[in-house]
């Protein structure tokens, strides 16, 4: 009975450490019952010791995919939050004029440099002395880059309605126009250098917010270059 447990533990030890098979072919003869038995044993604790190593590997597995990934309606209240707290409304919402200065006009919110609006004359001498300067409520501004105007990111077919997340993702990580690979840079002061260094998530969750946010049809001017001022 010892030794019939000896050579389980043996067989067993040398099997699952993927041993050679050396000691069931030297076990003299007269053991082959016990052999047989014990080699039961070992195909037996093989094979728990494979299923419990597979079982581990699912249940970690299982693990991951069950760390709760944000449904859509979470995605979006934490874009609505990044896009408070990140300054998007600096640039570009449109505001009038209140009684404690520039108030966001929650209609056009984020629709960028309202295409109504007239451009107004830039002081080029203050330019000269090495100015850049904002309109008035911060949707254009003018510097050594020229004039820039801010961008329509409501979900209008004219802001970025059609966009594909990929393209959002160039735009902020790539600075981008329009997030064409090939498109032209994004011009001053759209801080999409500080942006790109948000999470994946993040990213996503600020392009699903704005998807569901009021479209606000407006086609921004195209920049002027320095030599247009
Ligand atoms: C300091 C001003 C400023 C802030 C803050 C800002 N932007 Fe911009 N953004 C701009 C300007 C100006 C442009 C247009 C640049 C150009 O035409 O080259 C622009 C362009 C963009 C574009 C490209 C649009 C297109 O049609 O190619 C996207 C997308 C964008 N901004 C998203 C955001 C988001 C999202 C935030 C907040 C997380 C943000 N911006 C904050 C000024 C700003």
């Amino acid at each position: 009975m010892l030794y019939n447990s000896y050579l389980f533990f043996l067989s067993s030890y040398r099997l699952t450490n993927c041993a050679d098979r050396a000691l069931l072919i030297c076990v003299p003869l007269k053991n082959l019952i016990i052999m047989r038995t014990s080699v039961l044993y070992t195909v037996v604790t093989v094979s728990a010791i494979t299923l419990f190593a597979i079982a581990c590997n699912n249940s970690s597995k299982e693990t991951a995919a069950e760390t709760p990934k944000a449904d859509s309606a979470s995605l979006v209240k934490r874009g609505e939050y990044l896009v408070a707290v990140s300054g998007c409304d600096d640039c570009h919402s449109p505001k009038a004029m209140g009684p404690n200065g520039p108030e966001l006009v929650q209609e056009l919110r984020l629709s960028g440099y309202p295409s109504t609006r007239p451009i107004q004359e830039v002081d080029k001498e203050n330019l000269k002395k090495g100015w850049a300067l904002f309109g008035p409520d911060l949707t254009n501004a003018v510097g050594p880059w020229g004039m820039s105007f801010a961008a329509n990111i409501t979900s209008d077919a004219t802001g970025i309605g059609n966009w594909t997340e990929e393209q959002f993702f160039t735009a902020l990580r790539k600075g981008k126009y329009k997030g064409q690979e090939t498109g032209r840079p994004l011009l001053p002061p759209m801080p999409w250098a500080n942006y790109k260094n948000m999470s994946d998530e993040d990213v996503r969750a600020i392009f699903y917010y704005l998807k569901t946010i009021k479209p606000v049809e407006n086609i921004v001017p195209a920049p002027k270059a320095p030599t247009e001022l």
